[in-house]
């Protein structure tokens, strides 16, 4: 459905929670969009991107740009595991538990970060310098077990090498 230039416009002027320049970014993608609720998830990892996580007061924005309930938007934050609704660490791992991930090693993934930093999937270092998530599946089966490092997809990974990948980084 089309939506009506001044619903457009509307929508558009409404003020971000503050004036932190990321917010362009977010805007540009709800813009392009036509401030659509289609664009929900779009949306959604962009001010993740941004920001490193979904704070309650970016889901009432992206709500209220989007024309959406805010239950809705909740429920789309809460059920996808590459959302989060927490403060991350500064570098972020996200493990794929899915299938393919999980029968070429995952785990083994897992219990090496969990060996050498001492968090596990949903976790963050007490130095706030890595926080670990996992995900069902994110779309790279090809590559399994693969790993999203600070936004870098890693394929084939094995224990040393992901370790070494975030030594790199953290
Ligand atoms: S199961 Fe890991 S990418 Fe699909």
């Amino acid at each position: 459905m089309l939506m009506d230039r001044q619903t457009t416009e509307r929508r558009a002027a409404l003020a971000p929670p503050d004036d932190d320049k990321r917010w362009k970014i977010v805007n540009v993608t709800m813009r392009r969009n036509g401030y659509s609720g289609h664009a929900l998830i779009e949306t959604l990892h962009t001010v993740q991107n941004c920001f490193g996580y979904l704070e309650d007061r970016s889901l009432r924005y992206v709500a209220m740009s989007l024309g959406l309930p805010l239950s809705k938007v909740y429920g789309v934050a809460t059920f996808y595991h590459l959302f989060t609704l927490k403060p991350q660490g500064n570098h972020t791992c996200v493990i794929c538990t899915g299938t393919a991930c999980y029968i070429k090693g995952s785990r083994e993934l897992s219990t090496a970060i969990e060996d050498r930093y001492s968090v596990k999937p949903g976790q963050t270092t007490k130095d706030n310098e890595l926080s670990v998530l996992s995900a069902r599946c994110i779309g790279s089966c090809g590559l399994a077990p693969t790993v999203v490092l600070d936004g870098k997809v890693l394929g084939q990974m094995t224990p040393a090498e992901l370790i070494d990948e975030i030594e790199e980084v953290v």
